[in-house]
């Protein structure tokens, strides 16, 4: 009776704090409604709250039933319905002693029924507009289907695109990443986590996740604290200040220590340095995987490491349930230490607004869609627009594109009708059936003005080992290769240009799929040689989780659109911008290197003692001799279907006091004939420092629109933050001295002053 009392109480007294969506929770009550509860609680249902169970298949259901009516999790991932959610919810709320709600996670990475393109591609629009249209609407889809949280944004700087990973990632650069990262937390999450259309973002992986060894994914990370403070850590500090207020936990070891039990990072770090005070989640498995880490001896003892760390729950694990208790009995773990983690854990739910509604997200039966892939659920339009932002023209000799819509095309290739691959990986709830292919694209574009011809010319791979470990996610066509080459280059023959979609298929980027090559893969390349002997225009779309090392391709062909995995209505978008219905602005995110054996390949490295300066000799100089100086396409660049040309930057000052600021200008001038969007990019080298500095460091960039002929002077403002790096004893400082300023529209096409810090 007491409970059932008290319970009603504070859900009053929540409900009186909280009763509309948009007022923002109350921080003393909801202080005062967890400690009320988790006095309540028992051991058990303290423990039972830390553990993040797996939706599963129906013939399993009553097992999960029965966890959930024990009390023995607190949330749950994969769930495919609202109606399958508020089956659960209802024993949460309606069977358990204290009632108290689930919450329903989910890899919500890209959109969730509309899927956007992947987030690298997101990332080269440099449009933080388009990047919120996509997160907002992924949340709006998402929180409609009963998701509560989403396991993004990931924010791991990627420097390494052996990494399959570096398709989820916003790329390279700890500043644009950063800068996403604040978009897409408060995109998801809106004002408050509150709001019904809403969902709470928890930002992953912290940390270091992006700089595995060889980046081949779960490997080790061995890095130095000037690299991690400098470049791997600031984005979740970013995502924490946009109001991310949980955070996924690395599967990663760093310096020898895994995430899940790091007290540095998780203590000194996360808590006490950066006062972060939500909620953190266990990646799949990392507490089982201590034992593989070789760190605890057993499961009990790598419970007791991450709780003690500070991991508040754990997903994919069932150990907390099992161990806690007994390590709680036996002292190894402290009662403080459970209900810290508690605490966490019913705070986030309060902030999602269960306790207000445990159905805020779920709704009602009587309002559930009829149809649930239903057409009308997608959001078409803005998926078309943000993904032609995304496309990055990476060559165009003398003006092949955009391609008229009249004459013939052939259009080959395994990427230009697969509606499966143009999802990529984490696509939610995407339905392959609704998604427009590159063939549908041109198709609906040409309507009956010009005709399509299609071959598929190639298999995405011909490796047996890469066709077995990529199982059932691969069509392969069983005819001889030579077969399908031959098809392809008798209608390239017939056509008056050729598209030529080549790439990657979906399972070939992303979690667990590391390359040891960046070559296009199988056939491919010998696809497109046999394609370029006709003599014919050749353009070719790559679609593409990471950069390729594609120079032979580059050569071959007279234009390169990288198009990346381009989502519901990427054959659309990609058709808008090969016909020039839309001006291509994208830029890449990511170096793309000429191979794999040039990797690291960042452009924002140290200068080196023996720096190769073009011009000079080649020997004796940090460079590999068999192989051209450089990437084969920079970070930051992409090409437009008009030209823009750029002033001398203007500084307002090149003596910069500790309290002014500089305001730093150029003049960007559209001098083609079309209108068109291009990234100002300003880039930073510190000259001289007391430890090495990079070379160039990106430090801002604004999208601008000119209208052919159109001229606008672009500013930025630089102050003494923007200076700031961290020293050898991790002190955050600016150094007096001389400071290069670069302005230009990739990191390699720049304008430079130079100016000094007083
Ligand atoms: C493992 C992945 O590393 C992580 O990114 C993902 O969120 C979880 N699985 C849940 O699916």
């Amino acid at each position: 009776m007491k409970i059932i009392y008290v319970l009603a109480l504070l859900i009053s007294l929540q409900m009186s704090s909280v009763g509309a969506e948009t007022l923002p929770a109350n921080q003393p009550d909801k202080e005062m409604f967890i400690a009320h509860l988790l006095g309540e609680m028992t051991l058990e249902e303290k423990v039972g709250q830390l553990t993040m169970s797996y939706d599963t298949e129906h013939a399993k259901k009553p097992e999960l039933f029965r966890l959930i009516s024990a009390g023995q999790t607190g949330a749950i991932i994969g769930t495919l319905s609202r109606a399958a959610g508020r089956e659960l919810q209802d024993v949460a709320v309606q069977h358990t002693r204290l009632k108290i709600p689930l919450f329903f996670g989910f890899d919500v990475i890209h959109g969730y029924r509309t899927i956007f393109p992947i987030d690298l591609g997101l990332a080269a629009s440099w449009d933080v507009d388009a990047i919120a249209t996509s997160a907002r609407i992924a949340a709006q889809e998402a929180s409609a289907d009963g998701v509560d949280m989403t396991f993004a944004p990931m924010v791991d700087i990627s420097r390494d695109p052996r990494w399959g990973r570096v398709a989820e990632s916003f790329g390279e650069d700890t500043y644009l990443v950063s800068r996403i990262a604040e978009v897409v937390v408060s995109a998801f999450q809106g004002p408050l986590p509150i709001a019904s259309d809403r969902i709470m973002a928890c930002v992953k992986h912290f940390a270091l996740y992006g700089a595995v060894e060889g980046g081949r994914d779960y490997n080790s990370v061995d890095m130095s604290p000037v690299q991690m403070y400098q470049n791997y850590l600031p984005p979740f500090q970013a995502a924490f200040g946009a109001g991310a207020d949980s955070v996924m936990i690395a599967l990663n070891s760093i310096n020898g220590v895994p995430a899940t039990s790091n007290v540095w990072l998780l203590q000194e770090v996360l808590r006490r340095e950066w006062r972060f005070n939500g909620m953190t989640l266990g990646d799949f498995g990392g507490i089982s995987q201590l034992v593989d880490h070789g760190v605890a001896a057993n499961r009990r003892e790598a419970s007791g490491e991450a709780i003690r760390a500070g991991l508040d729950m754990s997903l994919g694990d069932p150990f907390y349930g099992v161990e806690l208790e007994g390590l709680v009995k036996s002292g190894e773990t402290s009662q403080t230490q459970i209900d810290n983690a508690v605490r966490n854990v019913l705070a986030t739910k309060y902030d999602m607004g269960l306790f207000d509604d445990p159905y805020r997200r779920l709704g009602r039966a009587s309002e559930d869609p009829s149809e649930i892939d239903a057409e009308s659920r997608l959001h078409r339009s803005q998926a078309r627009d943000v993904a032609r932002k995304t496309l990055v023209l990476l060559k165009n000799k003398d003006k092949l594109l955009p391609l008229k819509k009249h004459g013939t095309i052939a259009l080959i290739g395994p990427l230009a009708k697969n509606p499966v691959d143009m999802l990529g990986s984490w696509s939610a709830r995407g339905v392959a059936s609704q998604v427009v292919t590159v063939y549908d694209g041109l198709a609906t574009a040409l309507g009956n003005q010009g005709s399509l011809l299609y071959a598929q010319g190639a298999n995405v791979t011909d490796s047996t080992e890469v066709i077995d470990y990529l199982g059932d996610a691969l069509v392969i066509d069983p005819r001889p290769e030579t077969a399908m080459i031959d098809e392809a280059v008798k209608a390239a023959a017939q056509a008056d240009v050729v598209v030529a979609v080549l790439g990657e298929s979906k399972g070939m980027s992303g979690e667990a799929a590391s390359r040891t090559s960046l070559d296009l893969p199988g056939r491919q390349s010998q696809l497109l040689t046999a394609l370029k002997a006709t003599g014919k225009p050749l353009v070719l779309v790559l679609m593409n989780g990471r950069p390729l090392s594609v120079g032979a391709e580059q050569d071959q062909a007279d234009a390169v659109l990288e198009t990346w995995f381009s989502g519901t209505e990427g054959g659309n978008a990609i058709a808008d911008v090969l016909f020039g219905d839309y001006n291509p602005s994208g830029k890449l995110p990511i170096t793309f290197p000429r191979s794999v054996g040039q990797i690291p390949s960042y452009y924002n490295h140290l200068n080196t003692g023996r720096p190769f300066v073009p011009g000079h000799s080649r020997t004796f100089s940090s460079l590999y001799y068999d192989q051209l100086d450089g990437p084969l396409y920079p970070f930051g660049y992409g090409l437009s279907y008009t030209d823009f040309s750029l002033s001398d930057v203007t500084l307002s000052t090149t003596a910069l006091s500790r309290d002014g600021a500089l305001d730093a200008s150029v003049r960007v001038k559209n001098t083609g004939q079309r209108d068109g969007a291009t990234v100002v990019q300003l880039y930073i080298q510190q000259v001289l420092g007391s430890i090495s500095r990079p070379v160039k460091e990106l430090k801002g960039f604004q999208k601008i629109r000119l209208k052919a002929g159109e001229e606008k002077t672009v500013h930025f403002t630089v102050d003494e933050d923007s200076l700031k790096f961290y020293n050898a004893e991790l002190k955050y400082v600016a150094e007096p001295g001389a400071f290069n300023l670069q302005i230009g529209l990739d990191s390699q096409y720049v304008k430079q002053r130079s100016f000094q810090l007083l």
